[in-house]
């Protein structure tokens, strides 16, 4: 079917204006390996949303049917400050879609990509609230399974104690074992092998554990700059993710207390029985260890009056789920952007205001 192929694999110009299941196609937002993303308008609710197209191939796979249908209904299911609330998911000229909030701002990959090594406070703040969204999943028993910074998006926060919001996005979009998945018919992985836990990659049966595994990858590469394991190519990845000892972050960060190492070799450990039992207690071992005992001032809040005022992109308009919803993570936050910075030692001094925070800045 020609219209099948053209709908993913067109040209995105050629999707732009045209309309897809009800949304009316505005600009790509952006691709991955199995999916494209674009900016939509809503033509019966009148909203601006995300609408994510997934490649034609995964619709003709029966298993990631099934789980798709399944796991978006679950996805949609979960009402969490930190989890990109899905609006619809279904299937379009053997095309399966997602409509979602759209999120202005960037994702992790794109900021780490700009700004290197995160300072701790603002890891720690961001790491609190992708925990506490992961916890939330796997309290309703959702695995994510593909933890990523690009399944993490950044937006601007509320104010000064908050300065990011952070949302999880694409739960259930990944197969059941790295096996059966991301591979294409050529064998060719397409995605990620940074964050992939030793027990997907040798398809043992999967529980919240490897999101631990995951995102401690991803938040080993906040602070350190690079993920846990860099290998040549992806056959040493997989080895080395099975195998071999991370470095000890204080390697790359040697500002920071040696204590982060034990939370990290917990964190990354091959068995799932050694890490923490969930991702918020892995960040409240983090914090301890970056605080090294001594707990940082609170500096005062400060309203941000753009925030609290009209946002510059019309978005969301009409989104009844408001982002300045503090979540979990508000009593979690360490480190300030700004006021009275916390000691961040070293040559991570914290630089008020986050450029983040500044109005889309996407590929
Ligand atoms: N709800 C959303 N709002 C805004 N941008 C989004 C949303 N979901 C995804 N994106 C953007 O689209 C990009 C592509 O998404 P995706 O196809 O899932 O690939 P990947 O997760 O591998 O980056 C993401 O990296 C992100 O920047
Ligand atoms: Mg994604």
């Amino acid at each position: 079917m020609a219209r099948d192929t053209s709908l993913f694999s067109g040209r995105p110009s050629e999707l732009i204006g045209r309309q897809v299941a009800g949304y009316r196609i505005e600009r790509e937002i952006g691709r991955g390996g199995m999916a494209v993303v674009y900016r939509a308008r809503d033509l019966r609710l009148e909203r601006t949303v995300a609408l994510k197209l997934l490649a034609p191939e995964l619709a003709r796979n029966d298993t990631f049917r099934r789980r798709f249908s399944h796991e978006s209904r679950t996805a949609a299911a979960l009402d969490h400050p930190h989890i990109v609330p899905v609006f619809e998911a279904g299937e379009t000229d053997g095309v399966l879609y997602i409509a979602m909030r759209y999120v202005a701002g960037s994702d992790l990959r794109h900021l780490l990509d700009r700004e290197g090594p995160l300072p701790p406070g603002t890891a720690l703040r961001i790491a609190a609230q992708v925990a506490s969204a992961l916890d939330a999943a796997h309290e309703h028993g959702l695995v994510h399974r593909d933890v990523k910074p690009g399944n993490i998006l950044v937006a601007r926060g509320t104010d000064s104690d908050h300065p990011e919001h952070v949302y999880l996005t694409d739960f259930g979009l990944t197969k059941k074992s790295l096996s059966l998945t991301g591979f294409t018919t050529v064998g060719q992985f397409v995605g990620t092998l940074d964050y992939v836990a030793p027990e997907q990659i040798s398809g043992k049966p999967v529980d919240a554990r490897c999101d631990v595994y995951g995102f401690a990858c991803v938040v080993y590469e906040c602070l350190a700059g690079h993920p846990p394991f860099r290998r040549d190519d992806d056959m040493a990845l997989l080895w080395a993710h099975q195998y071999d000892e991370p470095p000890p972050l204080t390697e790359a960060r040697p500002d920071l207390a040696a204590a982060v190492d034990a939370v990290f070799a917990d964190a990354l450990a091959k068995s799932p029985d050694r890490r923490q039992d969930s991702c918020l207690a892995f960040v409240a071992e983090l914090r301890a260890a970056v605080a090294g005992g001594t707990a940082a001032g609170h500096a005062p809040t400060e309203v941000d009056l753009r925030v609290a005022g009209a946002r510059e992109e019309p978005a969301d308009a009409g989104d009844s789920r408001g982002r300045a919803t503090a979540g979990p993570s508000s009593q979690e936050s360490v480190g300030r952007v700004t006021a009275e910075p916390p000691k961040e030692s070293g040559r991570y001094e914290p630089k008020p205001p986050p450029r983040w925070a500044e109005p889309v800045f996407r590929r």
